[in-house]
């Protein structure tokens, strides 16, 4: 029984389309904890910030990772905050393989900014606050985290196959 996979990483990782992949390949059901909480709430992303601010999503966001603790056969795609709470870091730990999917700056930065609908870049200087996140979390991601993947260059299918490679290493990850 492949274990539950969890994908954090920074906005623009790829972390949802490579997680569809992932649950396609191992015969999980795919979760994307965004997509929980606007289902819970009724609302888009950008309508909970402008409605609640971030502190008001970072709740949500909680609340829906506490949901789905317990379910198995799943691949989780977190928000790229969701690692911010240690509360949530020790429920992802729990939860599963938690997999780091990474790329270089310059990748994410575009990826990230593509939509104009992350609602921590809508600011007068996107590329200073992009930098400034970036380098703040990539050590919660490293701590958080049983493996890390780098998208760049790689295609959906390329990363989740890596992704499956790590999760095979890992004693949790063999049958
Ligand atoms: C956020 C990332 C977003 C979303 C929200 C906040 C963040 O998810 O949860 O806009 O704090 O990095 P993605 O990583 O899927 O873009």
């Amino acid at each position: 029984m492949i274990p539950n996979i969890i994908l954090v990483g920074f906005m623009g990782s790829g972390k949802s389309s490579v997680g569809r992949r992932l649950a396609a390949l191992t015969e999980h059901r795919f979760v994307d904890t965004d997509d929980l909480v606007a289902e819970n709430e009724g609302l888009s992303i950008p309508e909970i910030f402008s409605a609640a601010g971030e502190e008001g999503f970072r709740l949500c966001e909680e609340a829906a990772l506490a949901d789905l603790e317990g379910e198995t056969g799943v691949v989780v795609s977190t928000g790229g905050g969701m690692v911010l709470r240690e509360s949530n870091r020790g429920r992802l730990r729990r939860m599963g393989i938690v997999v780091w999917l990474d790329a270089d700056p310059e990748v994410l930065f575009e990826r990230a900014t593509r939509t104009g609908r992350r609602p921590l870049l809508q600011t007068d200087d996107p590329q200073g606050r992009f930098a400034s996140l970036l380098e703040s979390r990539r050590p919660i991601y490293e701590e958080v985290s049983d493996a890390r993947v780098d998208s760049t260059g790689l295609s959906h299918d390329e990363a989740a196959a890596k992704i499956l490679e790590a999760v095979a290493a890992d004693p949790r990850g063999k049958d």
